[in-house]
């Protein structure tokens, strides 16, 4: 008997050993960078642009942030300089920071090498990333449009800004290696088919992964859209997001698309944005400032995919003070 415990313990070990070097040194297994060399058209930076700025906001986390100012519009100048810090007290399984998307980083990185990075989740040196950027909702975009993102980022003033390596902590120093995964492009649908076209935006744009309520890392099932995800914010406040599923009664439910369309260019213009002064004042970490730089046609899609959604009844406070 005790022979036989002795060898399961063995056995165990082995199994265990294995595993654990398995995601240790063959993770994550994404493929080699593909071979290609972006030949950018002014069509092609103009689009990428659009993308990077408005729908997927890569300059928003990549770039620093005011946050004495609603919503957290981007600082002029420091367009994809990166440093955006992602902290344990903010909820992170370690501390991340955005990375340096100007050509003072990136010029020695390949096409394909970016495009890995953004549509797969690691870096060029294999290394996986955290999912802090929505690598997994890229991943599902039209290759056409990562490209324009590519071609634009090449664009930016480069700005040498030496940021640090990401510290995940146990154990999401060794999961890590788990979540990256191979791209699944897809194709842009056209606009007039109107809700297909708000699908592809929504996740472009990676609306559900901020309002969505997540325990434990992962999104809460059967809750999509429903809001319910938390933030805490610097200075004693809580910010969470609204639940915007069709419920008339703690959702958009009410709203017209008008509506809908005039909130989000209420606040494209950055000199009428609202101070945030204490934390008494209303504050959130959508960026709206760049969302209403949207086209309203691409607003307007949003609205009636949304409007497609199974409404959720799950009330929302999104801003309280906590000590
Ligand atoms: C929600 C914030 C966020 C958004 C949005 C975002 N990123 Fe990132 N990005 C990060 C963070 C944080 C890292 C570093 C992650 C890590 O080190 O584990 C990163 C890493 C990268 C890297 C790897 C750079 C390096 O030196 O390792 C590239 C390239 C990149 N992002 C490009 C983009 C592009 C292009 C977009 C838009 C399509 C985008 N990001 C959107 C937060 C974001
Ligand atoms: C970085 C996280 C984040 C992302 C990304 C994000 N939101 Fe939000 N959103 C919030 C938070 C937090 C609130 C609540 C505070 C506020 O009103 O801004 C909110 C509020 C809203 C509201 C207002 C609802 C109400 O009842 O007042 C709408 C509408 C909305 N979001 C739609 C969207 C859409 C559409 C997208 C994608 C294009 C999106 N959000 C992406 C965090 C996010």
């Amino acid at each position: 008997m005790v022979k036989w415990i002795k060898r399961i313990a063995v056995i165990l070990v082995v199994v265990i050993a294995a595993v654990l070097a398995y995601v240790k040194l063959m993770l994550p297994n994404v493929g080699k960078p593909e071979g290609i060399q972006i030949s950018a058209t002014p069509e092609m930076v103009k689009r990428g642009e659009y993308l990077a700025n408005h729908v997927c906001v890569c300059i928003d986390c990549h770039s620093k942030r005011d946050w004495s100012t609603f919503s957290g519009p981007i600082v002029p100048g420091t367009e994809g300089k990166g440093g955006e810090t992602f902290t344990p007290e903010f909820g992170f399984p370690g501390t991340f920071y955005s990375q340096n998307l100007t050509p003072a980083n990136l010029k020695t990185w390949t096409d394909g090498e970016i495009l890995r990075a953004i549509t797969c989740g690691v870096d060029k040196n294999g290394v996986a990333l955290f999912p802090v950027m929505p690598y997994h909702y890229y991943s599902h975009m039209d290759k056409e449009d990562i490209k324009s993102i590519i071609a634009y980022i090449r664009t930016l003033k480069p700005i040498p800004n030496k940021i640090p390596l990401a510290e995940p902590e146990f154990p999401m120093s060794f999961l890590i290696n788990t979540i990256p995964e191979k791209a699944c492009f897809t194709t842009m649908p056209a606009k007039e088919n109107v809700m297909d076209y708000g699908a592809y935006l929504v996740n472009a744009a990676a609306c559900n992964e901020c309002h969505t309520n997540v325990i434990k890392g992962k999104h809460v099932e059967g809750m999509d859209f429903a809001g319910g995800r938390e933030f805490i914010f610097p200075g004693g406040k809580k910010i969470v997001s609204a639940n915007i599923t069709p419920d008339k009664e703690t959702g958009i439910g009410y709203w017209t698309e008008e509506a809908f369309v005039n909130k989000f260019k209420s606040f494209e213009d950055k000199s009428k944005l609202q101070p945030y002064k204490s934390s008494k004042d209303f504050q959130t970490i959508m960026p709206w400032n760049m969302y209403g730089g949207m086209d309203s046609t691409d607003l307007k899609a949003i609205y009636a995919y949304l409007r497609t959604l199974k409404p959720i009844n799950n009330k929302i406070v999104t801003n309280t003070i906590v000590e």
